[in-house]
């Protein structure tokens, strides 16, 4: 079955489902275009397991699924190359659950955790909740413009004790598939200083369009595999997060026993649902995400399209759904509010940079219905500023 835009163009009804995304604006005139879910209504293929499993009407406590992690394996040798052992795989409830897990994994309390900013809010937190210092460089731009890894500015941020560094990869929120190229420059950086990789990939189904491809950074350097561990979720692409399944994937056994130990008795087991729509999408959803990909590719260009007009500057979303706009040349204009506050008033809901370490920007979600999607940007083209 292909999936059309009439797909994802159907109406969906999430106020009053307690969708985090909808719920916070309840009662006000929002469109929330902001935590990155998606509007969507899921493949048929996990809808359908998913029902099947809560028709069996026992719902005890489950066991790790040998097919769901087989499921994952199988998706990622056959779409990616990436040769993934099952004894590498530890079952988590999700990925920031994994990320702060290797934080408290890894070193000693006072060493440092580093990363590039922009970046997705919890990379900034982790470390602090973890008892290490954050430690941040930003990002720099390649010739051509593009959003790229700063080494030398890395090189000089890092203190000695820097034990780990956090990798997103596609990037959230600058939209970088990163090459094989960049991303193994990065690696070889790591390795020659001792420092564990940890590369979020959760947005890896998510790559846009040719020439741009996903690349695991496990595929770039696989003789680094024991200085690196992997994220990995079908929560972005398949629109599972609700779920909670995901997978922390670790080639070195010495790792692996220091985040089985952080995690013990503290995370809970991946919930039985989790389980069932992550199997049925690594397996079945595969022409739902062709599909996905056509519509979140036009509703790209539209965003785009609109940033150009209003003068606002975005980079290029080779992957993921989220856009991010640099409105800090109307700060003065925005009565002294951060941009998402500014833009709050005029009824959308955008997710604001500060805590991405970026004051003065905005992410954009354009994982939604077209229509809304429109009016959203009717709105933001009606604020007053960019007239
Ligand atoms: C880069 C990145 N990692 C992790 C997550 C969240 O993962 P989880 O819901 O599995 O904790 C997100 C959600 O937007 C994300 O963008």
């Amino acid at each position: 079955m292909a999936f059309s835009s009439t797909f994802f163009d159907a109406p969906v009804e999430r106020r009053g489902s307690d969708s985090l995304k909808w719920g916070v604006y309840a009662g006000n005139d929002v469109l929330p275009l902001w935590v990155a879910d998606m509007d969507f209504l899921s493949a048929p293929a996990v809808t359908e397991a998913m029902s099947r499993r809560a028709a069996h009407g026992v719902y005890g406590y489950a066991q790790d699924s040998r097919a769901a992690v087989e499921a994952l394996i199988d998706y990622h040798r056959d779409h990616y190359g990436f040769a993934i052992d099952r004894a590498w795989v530890i079952p988590v409830p999700g990925l920031v659950c994994g990320l702060n897990i290797l934080c408290r994994a890894v070193g000693a309390p006072g060493d440092a955790v580093a990363t590039t900013v922009p970046v997705y809010p919890p990379f900034l937190e982790a470390p602090g909740l973890s008892g290490r210092a954050l430690v941040t460089a930003p990002m720099a731009r390649d010739a051509s413009g593009r959003p790229a890894f700063d080494l030398a500015a890395l090189d000089a941020a890092l203190p000695p004790a820097t034990r780990l560094f956090i990798l997103c990869n596609p990037h959230n929120p600058l939209g970088r598939a990163w090459t094989p190229a960049e991303l193994r420059d990065l690696l070889a950086f790591c390795r020659a200083r001792g420092i564990l990789v940890c590369s979020d990939e959760i947005h890896g189904g998510l790559v846009l369009d040719p020439p741009h491809a996903y690349t695991p950074a496990a595929c770039a350097a696989p003789e680094f595999a024991d200085t690196l561990v992997t994220l990995l979720a079908p929560s972005k692409t398949y629109n599972l997060p609700g779920l909670s399944c995901a997978f922390a994937v670790i080639p070195d056994p010495g790792t692996r026993q220091c985040f089985r130990h952080a995690m013990a008795g503290i995370v809970p087991h991946v919930n039985l649902f989790g389980w069932v729509a992550a199997e049925a999408a690594y397996r079945h959803a595969e022409p739902w995400r062709l599909g996905l990909l056509d519509y979140l590719r036009a509703n790209r260009d539209t965003v785009s399209a609109a940033a150009r007009a209003w003068g606002v500057a975005m980079p290029p979303v080779e992957a993921t759904y989220l856009a991010w706009l640099d409105f800090r040349p109307w700060l003065d204009r925005m009565d002294g509010l951060a941009p998402a506050k500014f833009f709050l008033a005029h009824g959308v809901g955008l997710m604001d940079g500060a805590p991405f370490g970026a004051p003065g920007f905005a992410r954009l979600n354009f994982a939604t219905r077209r229509d809304l999607l429109a009016t959203a940007l009717d709105r933001l083209s009606r604020c007053g500023l960019f007239t």
